[in-house]
């Protein structure tokens, strides 16, 4: 794959939030840039915007000011299309609206030659759909960055219907050259990263809304056991409620209301009443001058007896547990068994998908406590419970006590199956498993667009094999029986891998 050399002139159209930063990466990676906006002036404070961010690199000694000077040299702010007739690669980016691109894209294939490779920064609108009414409709294609352009490493690259494949190869290896990490993916809604990541905001606002646990303990939940960067309430309230619930809804109408993707009443409710997250000062969290964060819920201090752990059988995907409790100096037995932990009256078991209640009449467990998935159970320094109804205070207070001595603050949930992190990352791996499966992208591209588009701490396919296989499979099963809905129906892909002899 041979990346635009850097003699190629690259125009991009439309100065505001992305279009600055996109001119940004490509003048840092040696390109002429043409920055053009419709609104006058609109380019030259763009590019005055640019300045301005990397004049601090300059100030903090990350750069020399004679770089920023051929930098910004190279940023050429022009007010017409008609001036971007010599531009080998054109990236749009201006407002999110089908028809006003559509009529761009138009002029520009009068404005540019034929070799010119015409590429729109759209976030919801289909590419094949953009380049429907063009001459050249191959010569179309996606090139979707995220916010901050000149921050974010990953480069969502978007082959409509028509788009030339070798065209695509081309802005991929440009994207790589820029220092980009690049991935292919066909236009089908929300392109990888809006449409696999929807769960990770989705379960946790179902967990809510069902009372599970309140928005400040689901974040604890996520970051500390779940590793990842953000709890999915503070992300949305950095995105922006009418953002957030915009990308939604506009997914599930685009898979035609398949519920997988359906939009939360509470995000709806915030968004009405204009709680739109950090910007306007309230969303789940207030953001006013002096406001404290609510504490996640902790199970009060529970005293450990000295007796031993008794690890029956295999524990899977929480082994790693062993190791915490050999730290903590606790005596540990390992006998045969189905893999749970009995410590006092109490037997612990990792959430297979089903509630703790469910679970204790199905398999004859007496005084069950169930425990959530952490990404590292070594390092993991919260850790969700859940007890079935007819499990007793003491088992709930020795299983609490266990955990405790072992290092973890405990959360304790209602009932709800597949409790948080392991809900999530089911979902999650479901999602990806579908649009490898419908061939939207290669799993290793997904894996890579999730953690270089949202810092997610592993891709959710690499990190669902690496639990084993069926793990993943069952939850979602024991999801889908548990809640009776179409919504946790496991992937074929995951089926497959799942079933093989
Ligand atoms: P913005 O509102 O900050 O900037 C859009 C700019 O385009 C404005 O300066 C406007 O004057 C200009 N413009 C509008 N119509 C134009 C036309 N016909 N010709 C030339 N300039 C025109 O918008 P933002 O956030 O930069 O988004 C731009 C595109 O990037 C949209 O398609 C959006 O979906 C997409 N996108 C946005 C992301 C974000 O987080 N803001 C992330 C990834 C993609």
């Amino acid at each position: 794959m041979q990346a635009l050399d850097t003699s190629v002139k690259i125009a991009v159209i439309g100065a505001g939030a992305m279009g600055s930063g996109i001119a940004q990466v490509a003048a840092q990676a040696g390109h002429t840039v043409y920055l053009q906006d419709q609104q006058a002036g609109a380019a030259e404070k763009g590019k005055a915007g640019v300045a301005k961010t990397l004049q601090k690199r300059v100030d903090n000694g990350k750069m020399q000011q004679a770089d920023l000077d051929a930098l910004l040299s190279r940023i050429q702010p022009v007010n017409n299309v008609e001036e971007l007739a010599d531009a080998g690669l054109v990236i749009e980016a201006i407002i999110e609206n089908l028809a006003i691109k559509r009529q761009l894209f138009a002029r520009l294939e009068e404005v540019c030659g034929e070799k010119v490779i015409l590429a729109t920064n759209t976030s919801s609108i289909s590419v094949t759909s953009l380049a429907a009414e063009l001459q050249r409709p191959e010569r179309l294609l996606g090139m979707h960055f995220f916010n901050p352009a000149p921050v974010m490493a990953l480069v969502e690259v978007v082959l409509g219907l028509a788009t030339d494949k070798k065209l695509a190869e081309t802005v991929y290896a440009t994207a790589a050259a820029w220092g980009k990490k690049p991935v292919f993916a066909t236009s089908t809604p929300g392109f990888i990263v809006n449409r696999v990541a929807r769960p990770f905001y989705a379960e946790s606002l179902r967990l809510m809304q069902e009372q599970a646990a309140d928005p400040a303990t689901l974040d604890a939940l996520l970051r500390e056991a779940g590793s990842f960067r953000m709890g999915p309430f503070e992300l949305m309230d950095l995105i922006g409620h009418d953002v957030n619930y915009a990308v939604t809804e506009s997914v599930f109408s685009a898979y035609y209301g398949d519920f997988r993707f359906q939009p939360s009443l509470i995000q709806k409710a915030l968004v009405e009443a204009g709680r739109l997250g950090r910007k306007t000062g309230q969303g789940f969290y207030s953001y006013a001058e002096g406001a404290e964060r609510p504490c996640p819920v902790a199970e009060p201090s529970c005293s450990a007896t000295e007796q031993p752990v008794i690890v029956e059988g295999e524990l899977g995907a929480a082994s790693a547990l062993i190791e915490r409790f050999k730290q903590a100096g606790l005596t540990i037995i390992q006998r045969a068994g189905a893999g749970v932990i009995r410590y006092g009256e109490a037997t612990l078991a990792l959430t297979d998908g089903r509630m703790a209640g469910e679970r204790a009449v199905a398999e004859g467990l007496q005084e069950l406590v169930l425990f959530d998935l952490a990404k590292d159970y070594t390092q993991a320094t919260r850790l969700a419970i859940a007890a079935a109804e007819q499990t007793s205070s003491t088992a709930v207070q020795e299983a609490t006590a266990l955990l405790q001595k072992s290092g973890f603050v405990v959360s304790r949930l209602s009932d709800s199956p597949g409790l948080v992190v392991m809900r999530t990352l089911a979902m999650l791996a479901n999602e990806a498993a579908d649009a490898v499966l419908q061939g939207v992208a290669s799993a290793a591209d997904i894996d890579l667009a999730m953690c270089a588009g949202l810092n997610y701490p592993q891709g959710p396919l690499s990190w669902s094999d690496s639990l084993g296989q069926g793990v993943i499979w069952q939850v979602l099963h024991n999801l889908q029986a548990s809640y009776g809905e179409d919504r946790y129906r496991p992937s074929l892909l995951l089926r497959r891998k799942v079933f093989i002899i």
